[in-house]
């Protein structure tokens, strides 16, 4: 595992980075992952080799080689999101832009417009539903927040005959740990609700994500695993894909025009061919598949095995630590790739400490302060900001120790 994960770690020309003369210790992969040389490699490859026009548009020799291209990625995305076939995979700018499309093209019905959201929610999750709420198309619910996860319990006992869907994230982006897919598909499909589950955190130290546990929609971001920003996937099971209604329309999503009566008819292509309107982000899915395979080629075990290595050992150092105390337990963390922690000690300023980290002698440790989009869990914890570590399959017990050793430092200057 250990020769893997290092010969991985040389893939990253970022983590050479510095600035004004400051060497990088990056421990915010949870806000991004670096990129990988050869995604961006594949990136410009595609766009200086190729660069033509895909989506079935032109017919001739390059479209076609595009095309072939665009449908390979797709295929490398659905076999990594555990999809049943490729059709099932709609690509997307990230989470955002496959939330966005999901919760303005789902059926709801008179009948069944609510929607479960667990407390956990990034705001990009959050905010579509909301927005919906507030024009009076749907009802929105919140589940509670128990140590630091979902309350499953409560979420059940929220979730009956009016709930349309359920959406639940897979792994939080502030409190680390991961949620129980499985137990939250046979909740909602016990009630006749569909489960949308956010991958963006989970799928990067993981691998796959909700579809292998039964969830009806699943999105993850490429920048998250290190491919370029503004690539990503939504994976919407086929008879639920089959019963949206494309909330954003355009080129290369209709079938046929037809005019009659006065008036003129569209009727739209099935599958994800009726979500990709307009040209699509071909390089960046191209490269996004070699990211994926070069994950895959690690081996996620190895980098989950890895990633949980190093939350165990910041655990541990923290531990000892007065002043701070570590949001979560112990046993959840560690199944996460990130640990929140907020001051005790009087005094303590989250934004200066942030400066502090930044002027380190020789080096700057980025780390992730405040909200971090969780406004919900925040809300819910009663915890204005947090200080975030996380991590990545590049990272090592040494970044972990730079930053110990800070904490530790503007901890003594108080
Ligand atoms: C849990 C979670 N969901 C959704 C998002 C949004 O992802 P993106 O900005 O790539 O669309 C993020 C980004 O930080 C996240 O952490």
């Amino acid at each position: 595992m250990k020769d893997k994960i290092a010969a991985l770690r040389k893939e990253y020309p970022a983590l050479g980075s510095a600035f004004e003369g400051r060497r990088l210790v990056y421990l915010d992969s949870a806000c991004t992952v670096l990129k990988l040389k050869r995604a961006a490699d594949e990136q410009r490859r595609h766009l200086l080799e190729l660069g033509g026009c895909g989506g079935k548009r032109s017919f001739h020799a390059l479209a076609a080689a595009m095309e072939e291209n665009f449908y390979a990625a797709r295929s490398a995305a659905a076999s990594f999101m555990g999809a049943e076939a490729p059709e099932e995979i709609i690509f997307t700018a990230g989470v955002t832009d496959a939330v966005n499309l999901l919760a303005n093209s789902f059926p709801f019905t008179a009948g069944r417009n609510e929607v479960v959201l667990s407390p956990l929610e990034h705001n990009a999750v959050f905010l579509p539903f909301e927005r919906l709420a507030c024009a009076g198309r749907i009802k929105l619910r919140v589940a509670p927040l128990k140590n630091m996860r979902v309350d499953l319990e409560a979420l059940d006992k929220m979730t009956g005959p009016k709930t349309a869907l359920v959406c639940l994230t897979h792994a939080s982006n502030i409190f680390g740990g991961r949620e129980d897919m499985a137990a939250a598909a046979d909740l909602a499909h016990a009630a006749g609700a569909r489960l949308f589950c956010d991958d963006a955190q989970y799928a990067p130290t993981h691998g796959g994500g909700g579809a292998q546990y039964g969830a009806d929609a699943a999105a993850f971001s490429g920048h998250k695993l290190g491919a370029p920003y503004c690539t990503g996937a939504l994976y919407v099971k086929r008879d639920l894909l089959a019963r949206l209604r494309p909330s954003r329309v355009g080129g290369g999503t209709v079938e046929e025009v037809s005019f009659a009566g006065g008036r003129y008819k569209v009727k739209y292509l099935g599958s994800y061919q009726g979500f990709e309107a307009g040209v699509q982000n071909y390089s960046g899915a191209s490269a996004l598949a070699v990211t994926l395979e070069r994950l895959e080629k690690c081996g996620f075990e190895n980098i989950r095995a890895h990633v949980s290595g190093l939350v165990d050992g910041a655990l541990k150092s923290l531990e000892g630590i007065r002043g701070i105390r570590v949001l979560g337990r112990r046993e959840d963390l560690l199944e996460g790739s990130l640990i929140s922690i907020v001051p005790e000690k009087k005094g303590f300023s989250v934004p200066d400490f942030n400066l502090f980290l930044n002027q380190q002698r020789g080096r700057f440790i980025a780390v992730r302060t405040g909200r971090h989009c969780a406004d919900l869990a925040c809300l819910a914890s009663g915890y204005r900001e947090t200080i975030r570590i996380s991590f990545f399959a590049y990272n090592t017990p040494d970044d972990t120790a730079f930053f110990i050793q800070a904490l530790k430092k503007y901890l003594q200057l108080l």
